[in-house]
């Protein structure tokens, strides 16, 4: 499997880095805030959220990492490192193929400053340059217009609706699709920099 460097990335604002054991109280704070947004669109968040879920993450998260099953980062800023500001992923669907995909979230009290967008342009770095994938997938909830919108933000092509993909709560949401090729991302990549995302 592929592997990533464990050191922290930068953007201009934010630190992107791996989980480590003590993340957990600061990741349960951050997920605890968020849960009435968190729970319209990902259902991990749909159910009982604790402390003993939040360390099954972050324990998972270190092993997923350690396997090259996915990276997650925590998002932090360098002046307030202890304070989660959410999770970009990366992971791969298929190897041989070099595809991945991408997921995120913010926390509440921080949505809306582009934490999103400048946090994912550089995991699409990642993915890309140190990953070396030819396609990097998005699957958005049909109604989730704040994460539509970083996908166009980020250049992201609209492809196609998967029809009751997934289930939150007790509802079947369908998945919008949207892809970017690395061919794409070169030329994105120069526009995110005049954005000051990267
Ligand atoms: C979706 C989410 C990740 C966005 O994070 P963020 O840091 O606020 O994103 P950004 O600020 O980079 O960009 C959000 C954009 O969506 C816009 N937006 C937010 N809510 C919107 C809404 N209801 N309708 C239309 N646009 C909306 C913002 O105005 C912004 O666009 P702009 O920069 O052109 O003004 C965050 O709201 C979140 O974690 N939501 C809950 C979990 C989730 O949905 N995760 C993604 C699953 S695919």
């Amino acid at each position: 499997m592929p592997q990533l460097d464990s050191g922290p990335r930068h953007t201009p604002r934010f630190t992107l880095r791996p989980f480590r054991r003590r993340d957990t109280a600061a990741v349960y704070d951050a997920v605890k805030e968020s849960l009435p947004e968190l729970r319209k669109w990902l259902p991990w968040a749909a159910g009982n959220y604790t402390r003993p879920t939040a360390q099954h993450y972050v324990r998972d998260s270190i092993s997923a990492w350690n396997e090259g099953r996915a990276w997650d980062f925590a998002i932090r800023r360098p002046e307030d490192p202890g304070r989660h500001v959410g999770n970009v992923s990366i992971w791969f669907t298929s190897t041989p193929n070099l595809v991945g995909e991408i997921g995120y979230w913010v926390r509440t009290s921080e949505t809306g400053r582009s934490v999103c967008t400048e946090a994912t342009a550089r995991a699409l770095q990642i993915a890309f340059e140190e990953l070396r994938l030819h396609r990097v997938a998005l699957r958005i909830a049909v109604g989730n217009l704040g994460s539509e919108r970083v996908a166009e933000k980020l250049g992201f092509r609209f492809e196609g609706t998967l029809r009751e993909e997934v289930k939150v709560g007790h509802e079947w949401l369908d998945h919008t699709v949207w892809g970017l090729l690395e061919r794409e991302w070169w030329v994105e990549r120069e526009r995110y920099r005049e954005q000051a995302w990267a």
